[in-house]
């Protein structure tokens, strides 16, 4: 039995060492507003529902901050401390009020290779400035992908734990993993060394996430790989690097699945079927060592 029901993913953090720097693109390019700010730190929205998507902080390397997953109620916050416990997964944060943006009620802990989650719910209401406007800006996080140097100790985790369930896998390298109808909110690939390999941001259609990618042109923001559209998931994709050398994507038109008709399948990782448009090429060295990135040491190291 898992600790808790997860509805979303909420947002992210991401820690850099020129964190204004990035949060400038992510508000003047990428498309993203600026709710709060405070030194070394800016908390970002797309058009939707939630009151940010992105947290950019001041750090001395690249790391993953936190992921954040919204849970129905504080109840079930508490009720997913008490199954933490019991488990024997210490808390990094017992349940209460969280102290950022947004406030809510909320808990953390780490997973097994020190990425810090976090659960919470009440988190400030804003208003969706969706829909339809032309402006290509992002409505929601996509996902995350995460690289993992234990694939299936990752997925038990999130599995097992957080009641996350596998919708596909490329081959053993790759795993998708879903919360709700999304066909992946998270996915882990097999690396060298745990990191994060890239955030995607969900634009509202196929023709925002194509405006998007002509407008971070003009401003002279190429795609590392892409756009074309994805096997697993079925959608499309555009990914870039961020100032900080970090790989953001712009993604639409994520495959939606019907919970109890859905057969998990093993990819091949070929490139017909990571790009089944054939428009992007496979990925390029470049792209590869920017999803690579810096090995994280967790959320324990002081920074
Ligand atoms: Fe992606």
């Amino acid at each position: 039995m898992s600790v808790a029901r997860l509805r979303s993913l909420r947002s992210v953090a991401l820690r850099t060492p020129d964190a204004a720097r990035a949060a400038e693109f992510y508000r003047e390019v990428w498309g993203l507003s600026q709710v709060e700010g405070d030194s070394g730190v800016s908390w970002l929205r797309g058009t939707g529902q939630e009151h940010h998507i992105l947290e950019v902080r001041q750090a001395e390397r690249n790391a993953l901050g936190k992921i954040a997953f919204s849970v129905g109620s504080p109840a079930e916050v508490d009720a997913a401390a008490r199954g933490l416990a019991e488990l024997g997964i210490p808390l990094v944060a017992e349940p209460g009020r969280l102290d950022q943006a947004g406030g809510g009620y909320g808990l953390r802990f780490a997973d097994p290779e020190g990425r810090l989650v976090e659960l919470s719910t009440e988190v400030e209401a804003v208003v969706p400035m969706e829909p339809q406007g032309r402006r290509a800006a992002p409505r929601k996080l996509a996902h995350v992908v995460l690289n993992t140097v234990d694939i299936d100790a990752a997925v038990a985790f999130y599995r097992n734990v957080l009641g996350m369930r596998v919708s596909d896998w490329s081959e053993h390298q790759m795993a998708f993993l879903r919360c709700n109808a999304d066909h992946h909110v998270i996915a882990f690939n097999q690396a060298e060394w745990t990191s994060l390999n890239h955030v995607a941001y969900e634009m509202p259609s196929i023709d925002h996430f194509m405006r998007g990618i002509g407008h971070l042109r003009h401003q002279g923001v190429t795609p590392l790989w892409g756009p074309g559209r994805h096997g697993p998931g079925n959608n499309t994709f555009s990914y870039f690097a961020d100032p900080a050398g970090l790989v953001c994507e712009y993604t639409s038109e994520v495959e939606q699945v019907q919970e109890d008709a859905w057969l998990c399948r093993v990819w091949r990782r070929v490139p017909e079927l990571s790009d089944m448009w054939g428009t992007a090429g496979p990925p390029s060295k470049d792209v590869r060592s920017h999803m690579a990135g810096v090995p994280d040491p967790g959320h324990w190291w002081d920074r």
